[in-house]
């Protein structure tokens, strides 16, 4: 076992903002730096909630009430806690997580009401005392995020085939994107967001530098 646990990095944002992209670079130049890391996903990160995945991702937009969905989101981060995301922090290894609770407050609380409190209660319930050591909250306008998300689909010869929440309107991405900003603005410390509408390198500079910082590392690039 190490002697000193792994860092937790949770990346955020509201529908194609580049989470995965600059996840993929992050973890490269840690890596260089001498760093074992692990990349996951939320929903999903372990064979289990991976199958919850799908019960979330799929189907009719109503499919689920509010509640439901926080119970699925909740049920499917416990399993990915406890096969992955803590044996690898407690093995020393960091790791980069796409979505966390803050999207669970942004998505089923900002988004469709479920209360914060509710979704606190039900993270300490699951996670314990675990919180990320940085958030980084990927940020532009969410009309442009989704334009890029079924942009993608389409180059990835799914076009048509947008996630349940992509269908969702613009006025639930506005509130989502809203949310996330308003995490950040209470926790100065614990978040950092990075504005997302530039080039990847850009934005992939600035997501570098604050977690270099913030985290006391020197990063190396290639
Ligand atoms: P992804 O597209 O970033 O892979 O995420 C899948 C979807 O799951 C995304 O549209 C946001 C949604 N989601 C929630 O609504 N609540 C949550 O807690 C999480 C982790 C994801």
């Amino acid at each position: 076992m190490a002697t000193h646990r792994g860092k937790f990095i949770t990346f955020e944002g509201g529908e194609g903002v580049g989470k995965t992209t600059q996840i993929a670079r992050l973890a490269e130049s840690l890596r260089h730096s001498g760093l074992e890391v692990v990349t996951t996903r939320e929903p999903g990160g372990s064979p289990g909630a991976e199958e919850i995945r799908q019960l979330l991702v799929t189907g009719a937009t109503h499919r689920w009430d509010g509640v439901t969905e926080t119970l699925l989101v909740f049920a499917a981060r416990r399993d990915h806690l406890v096969r992955q995301i803590l044996p690898a922090l407690v093995d020393g290894r960091w790791v980069l997580c796409d979505r966390f609770t803050d999207s669970t407050l942004a998505y089923q609380g900002y988004g469709m009401g479920i209360e914060r409190d509710q979704i606190e209660g039900l993270h300490k319930f699951v996670c314990g005392f675990l919180k990320p050591d940085l958030t980084v909250i990927l940020d532009m306008p969410a009309e442009a995020g989704l334009a890029r998300a079924v942009a993608r689909r389409a180059a990835a010869g799914e076009a048509g085939a947008a996630q349940r929440y992509e269908q969702l309107d613009l006025k639930f991405h506005n509130r989502v994107r809203d949310g996330f900003l308003d995490l950040a603005a209470r926790d100065k410390r614990c978040y950092v967001v990075v504005d997302a509408a530039g080039k990847p390198e850009t934005v992939e500079r600035a997501i570098r530098r604050e977690v270099g910082e913030r985290l006391g590392i020197d990063i190396k690039t290639s």
